[in-house]
């Protein structure tokens, strides 16, 4: 890849080594821009002297690709100024005759689109969001055209994601990271781990990157600035505070001691149907400035752990009517219900919503966009440099407090909450959250200079 004036892309020390790498299968994974998907483009072109080379690379959707065909576009074009783009076939035609297709797999029966076709390279741009499936059927495709080629398979990923449970069980877990895996009746393979800091292009580029990342809830974090692929597990909510000796003046705690909310804050009603499991009903004010105060919670269950208190709906929706019309914090408040959808379905003639409506029960349907639910959480909880959320919980939601500290990731959807957790006064909360979404908050200062491993003058800025 010469041009007059020098070559167009030469890869990176951490780059140079995965696309050295002599295994069959290789994973180029961890942090998010360790200049994993530009390795894959690049590498995508060590054949292209040979006519019948062809190189796919796939991502999981055809928009996602977008990025990828423009960096091949600046890329491509200048190393091989005679090298076409077909922009209805997403096909590169080189000099040579050979070609690099983009691909996508949408869903799993869209492998038929790869059905007869043969491929010396095959790359998937952020594995972990495809499945097992779609991955080990394109091994099928990884079949020469001619003689001379070389056929091997690359992978680049972030942790997390659908595929997060099958990706780490085949290239994290068998060894240490750099150590070839050998299986009996396998092709050897590799995971080449990525850091943020071996590409210190972006981080030249653009210096707030880092900060950028240092916003995210710390397994979010962990798992896209230090690749870790163990940081969804465990507690969720890390960043919840209860601290009974700032209730009183409200800083850094996210519980407090209730007070009476001024009467004209508006007021909303979160609910989760249960009838075996528990359902849940959040009541929150809002202040002038958007801050929400969960002030009472009423939690459907027996006394034991995630069981539900089997009530009918009529009698939960009385049961809120009377809550409401007794409590002075909603006595005479107009109050805004929201709920989950589901209690909106006609399983059995009416739905649960219509026969709470006869208690005068009104909802709303929520929005279930589970993790845009959670990083509202997120977003709502982070302190601000005094110390105040944007969110805050009444000491008297006892059980809100008690299940939102324990709950935990799930195994599969690795970035979600795990849904056989307590997690219904979470979900009716969620709604309400949803009904009152805030943007990410940004640094209110300058972060700290951070450690640059490398020494190679990062934080000379
Ligand atoms: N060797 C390189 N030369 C020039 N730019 C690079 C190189 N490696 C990465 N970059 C740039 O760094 C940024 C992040 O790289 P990218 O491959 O998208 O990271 P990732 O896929 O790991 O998130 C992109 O703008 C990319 O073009
Ligand atoms: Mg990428």
């Amino acid at each position: 890849m010469e041009q007059s004036n020098g070559p167009v892309w030469s890869p990176q020390p951490r780059q140079a080594i995965f696309m050295s790498r002599p295994e069959y299968e290789a994973l180029y994974g961890g942090a998010a821009g360790g200049g994993k998907s530009d390795a894959l483009l690049m590498e995508a072109l060590r054949q292209v002297h040979i006519p019948h080379y062809r190189g796919l690379i796939l991502r999981k959707t055809f928009p996602q690709l977008t990025e990828l065909i423009d960096r091949s576009r600046e890329v491509y074009g200048r190393a091989f100024p005679s090298a076409r783009y077909n922009d209805s076939k997403h096909c590169w035609t080189f000099p040579s005759g050979a070609k690099i297709y983009f691909g996508s797999m949408q869903y799993t029966k869209d492998r038929i689109n790869y059905q007869g076709k043969r491929f010396d390279y095959i790359a998937f741009d952020e594995l972990t969001h495809f499945t097992w499936d779609e991955y080990s059927y394109m091994f099928s495709r990884n079949r020469p055209g001619g003689p001379g080629t070389r056929c091997y398979i690359r992978a680049a990923t972030n942790p997390g994601g659908i595929g997060h449970g099958w990706v780490k069980q085949r290239f994290i877990d068998p060894a240490p990271p750099m150590m070839t895996i050998r299986r009996p009746g396998e092709k050897p393979r590799i995971f080449v781990p990525a850091r943020v800091y071996d590409n210190h292009i972006l981080l030249n580029n653009d210096p707030t990157y880092l900060d950028s990342m240092q916003m995210l809830p710390e397994a979010e974090r962990k798992a896209l600035l230090e690749g870790s692929w163990d940081s969804f597990s465990g507690q969720v909510f890390t960043e919840f505070t209860d601290d009974p000796e700032h209730y009183y003046d409200r800083r850094w705690t996210h519980v407090i001691d209730p007070f009476d909310v001024p009467a004209h804050w508006r007021i909303y009603r979160g609910f989760d149907w249960g009838y075996a499991k528990p359902f849940a009903v959040t009541w929150t004010a809002a202040d002038e400035k958007g801050r929400l105060y969960m002030i009472k919670e009423l939690y459907g269950w027996n006394g034991n752990v995630d069981t539900g208190c089997m009530m009918e709906p009529l009698a939960v929706a009385a049961k809120i009517k009377e809550i409401e019309t007794q409590d002075p914090l909603l006595r005479g408040k107009v109050i805004n219900g929201v709920a989950d959808p589901a209690i909106f379905q006609k399983t059995t003639g009416q739905s649960i919503a219509e026969i709470m409506e006869k208690e005068r029960v009104y909802f709303t349907s929520g929005d279930n966009s589970r993790l845009s639910g959670k990083m509202q959480y997120h977003y709502r909880l982070r302190f601000n440099e005094d110390g105040i959320p944007m969110m805050y919980v009444f000491s008297n939601c006892v059980q809100f407090i008690r299940t939102f500290r324990e709950l935990t990731y799930d195994e599969k959807h690795v970035e979600d909450v795990n849904t056989k957790g307590e997690d219904h006064l979470y979900d009716a909360q969620r709604y309400v959250l949803m009904e009152n979404p805030i943007t990410a908050p940004l640094p209110a200062k300058p972060k700290p200079f951070r450690p640059d491993p490398l020494d190679l003058g990062l934080n000379r800025r």
